[in-house]
């Protein structure tokens, strides 16, 4: 990979993750990564990924192509994603479909934000649940500074994991619009997505972030947003200002990370709060070493408890 290169290991303790090997740090450079929205795409689009710059084309059936041919593209839920094509197949995590019927559902928010940071910080931003109180402060995300016990459910799925909440209560104050029979669960799948699905009653939101490696020691996060409720559409740019100042929240905070410190310094989890950020590391390095048996994943059913 251009610029992207193995850095040296220290041989730090990781608990039982095990010693470190390459693998566990940086992007994945055999994975589906999303570029750019769909319809950004007009004639030609130049994006960077994973350091190398690449031309999204609209071809004459009106599709999405990339000009570099050892490439290929697929468009989901509104977003062009690009892999390499000399990828082995059983290492490649299978990219997000147009899944929960969320094709029909309109997009209502799009947002996107480019930082300069460390590939794996932004994408532990995306399961830690610890940072949530810490950094994601706004009105209609956290009605108090009251701290509550939560409870999560997590099992294993395809190329990670899913959490489950246990107790309702412990939802965000703008989730009680969906009534009290609300399911939510929330998907982390290799390399760097985050699905957060809403159920309750016929009400249906799919709230999708990914971090992309554009460039050595940048990323772009990307916020989408659907729901059944297609009157929402129309406030579009309002939902999106709210997912752009959500992205910015985490963005502040890596901006003021040592951008190397994750790979010179031992790592240490500790607790149930960690214990995603832990997995995310050991689903990395089973990547690394997927055979043609495929992806064996680490995750194993789990109730996790924290206060936040
Ligand atoms: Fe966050």
């Amino acid at each position: 990979m251009d610029g992207y290169v193995s850095r040296p290991q220290e041989e730090p303790f990781t608990g039982d993750a095990g010693p470190v090997k390459p693998g566990r740090f940086g992007p994945p450079s055999d994975a589906w990564y999303p570029v750019a929205r769909e319809r950004a795409v007009r004639r030609r689009l130049r994006v960077p990924l994973l350091g190398q710059e690449l031309t999204l084309v609209r071809n004459p059936a009106g599709g999405v192509a990339v000009e570099q041919t050892d490439w290929r593209v697929e468009t989901r839920l509104g977003l062009v994603w690009v892999r390499r094509a000399a990828a082995r197949p059983e290492a490649v995590p299978t990219l997000i479909g147009d899944n929960a019927g969320t094709a029909r559902f309109p997009m209502i928010a799009c947002s996107e934000i480019e930082v300069e940071t460390d590939y794996d910080q932004a994408v532990l931003g995306l399961v830690d649940p610890a940072h949530v109180p810490m950094v994601h402060t706004a009105w209609w995300w956290r009605s108090s500074d009251k701290r509550r016990v939560k409870t999560k459910h997590y099992a294993p799925s395809p190329f990670g994991f899913t959490a489950t909440a246990a107790d309702q209560f412990a939802s965000a104050p703008a989730y009680e619009l969906v009534g009290s029979d609300r399911k939510i669960t929330i998907e982390f799948r290799l390399p760097s997505t985050r699905i957060e699905r809403v159920e309750g009653g016929r009400f249906r939101l799919l709230n999708v972030t990914t971090v992309t490696p554009t460039t050595p020691g940048r990323v772009v996060l990307r916020n989408v947003i659907y729901s059944s409720v297609r009157p929402l559409r129309w406030l579009h740019p309002a939902l999106s200002a709210l997912g752009r100042a959500f992205l910015e929240q985490d963005a502040r905070i890596l901006r003021r990370l040592d951008a190397d410190a994750s790979t010179r310094q031992p790592q240490l989890f500790v607790g149930a709060p960690d214990q995603p950020s832990a997995w995310y590391f050991q689903c990395k390095l089973a990547l690394a070493r997927a055979t043609g048996a495929g992806f064996v994943n680490p995750v194993r059913p789990s109730v996790l408890r924290w206060r936040t």
